[in-house]
Formats: structure tokens, sequence, C-alpha cells
């Protein structure tokens, strides 16, 4: 244990805490989206808890991003870490999880100033949103390819329970008609006053 570098542990703590929340981040989207959990959890609560799930989820990546620039054994330059297909360690994986990087930054800057945007931008925070679905198989593959312990049992059992509570919510998601926005990233979406007034 004492040769194991701090840099190398962080590095995989980081990633998998990441990966274990933008799963939960997801995850809350979709119970936003369909409120299948009814009264027992209320919009605002799941909205408050989704966006400080990607906040925290988007603070452990970069944190797994920062140490690789001090690992002494896998060290990466800054353009390794930013451009898909630079790195010359694990060239597929890494770019797999560089990409779903990528795709996780717009949706993120789109998110904080959807407030200041007002209804113009619900199309374009829609629109960016799916891409933080398309992210996580991007970030899923990276961690099966480029994981040390992703094959380890209790890796293969939170990447099950992960993969799975997904597929349940997005199967939830396309039969359970979704109750119409009450509130979208801080600001009160006006639909239902705006058609009382026709
Ligand atoms: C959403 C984006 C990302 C997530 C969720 C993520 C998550 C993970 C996870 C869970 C692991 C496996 C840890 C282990 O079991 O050893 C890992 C490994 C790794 N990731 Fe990421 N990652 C992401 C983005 C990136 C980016 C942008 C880079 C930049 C180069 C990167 C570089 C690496 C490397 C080099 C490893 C191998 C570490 C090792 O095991 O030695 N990842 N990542």
């Amino acid at each position: 244990m004492g040769n194991i570098a701090w840099t190398w542990l962080g590095i995989r703590a980081a990633g998998i805490t990441s990966w274990g929340l933008l799963t939960a981040v997801v995850l809350w989207g979709i119970l936003l989206r369909t409120r299948i959990l009814g009264h027992a959890a209320s919009p605002t609560r799941l909205l408050d808890l989704h966006r400080w799930l990607g906040a925290v989820a988007l603070g452990f990546l970069a944190l797994h991003m920062v140490l690789l620039l001090f690992d002494a054994y896998l060290p990466f330059t800054i353009s390794q870490i930013l451009i898909p297909g630079l790195s010359s360690w694990e060239t597929l994986p890494v770019a797999l999880g560089v990409t779903a990087f990528w795709l996780l930054i717009p949706v993120s800057i789109v998110g904080r100033l959807r407030p200041r945007m007002k209804n113009a931008g619900a199309s374009l925070f829609q629109r960016t949103h799916w891409l933080a679905y398309a992210a996580w198989p991007f970030a899923t593959m990276h961690y099966i390819l480029a994981g040390t312990d992703a094959l380890e049992s209790w890796s293969l059992a939170l990447l099950i329970a992960g993969g799975a509570l997904l597929v349940l919510g997005l199967l939830a998601r396309g039969f359970i008609p979704s109750p119409g926005p009450t509130r979208a990233a801080g600001s009160v979406v006006v639909r239902s006053s705006a058609n009382s007034n026709k």
C-alpha cells in the first residue's frame, strides 16, 4: 500500500464518484420529468437535488482530470486531457471520457444561464439536456475500458445497478407521460397562465 501513489488512488476514486453522481443526476432528471414518486418528492426538491448532484459530479470530474496532470506513473498534458484522441495511453477509452466531459459542458453552461434566458432559452435548455443522456454511455464505456478496477466484482455490481436503474427510469419515462414543467432551472414556467388567458 505504501508504494501506491496517492494521485492514482485519487484519480480512480474521483472517477468512480463522478460516474456514480452522473448516473444519479440522469436518474434524478428522469424522476423530475416523470414525477414517478408523486407526492413523496416535491418537484422543487427534486430539481434542487438534481442541480446539486450535477455540480458535485462536475467537481469530482474536474478533480479526476486535474490529478492526471500530477500523476507520476501516467502523466497527462493539458491537451491530452482536453482533446479526444491525443492520449498515447489507452487512446480510445480515454477519448470516450474526454468526449463525455465535452458533452456535459453545454448542459452545465446552459443550465446556469437558463434563469436569465427566460422562455426563449427553453428549447435550447431541452436540446442541450439530451447531451447529458448521451454523455452517460460515453462515460460508462470509458469507465469499463480504462478503469483498473472496472471488472472487479464490486465495480461490476455498481455498473449493473446504475445501468439497471437508468434503463428502468428510461422505460418509465417512455411509458409515463410528463405532467408538464412547473419550474425549469429556476424560472417559473408560465405555460398554464398563458393558456388561461386565452
Ligand atoms: C464524464 C466523464 C468521466 C467519467 C465519469 C470518468 C470516470 C472514470 C472512471 C469511473 C474510471 C475508472 C477508475 C478505475 O476503476 O480505476 C476512470 C478512469 C480513467 N479516466 Fe476517467 N472519467 C471521465 C472523464 C475523463 C477524462 C476527461 C479524462 C482525461 C484524460 C479521463 C481519464 C481517465 C484515465 C487516464 C483513467 C484510468 C485511471 C486508472 O485506472 O489508472 N477520464 N474514469
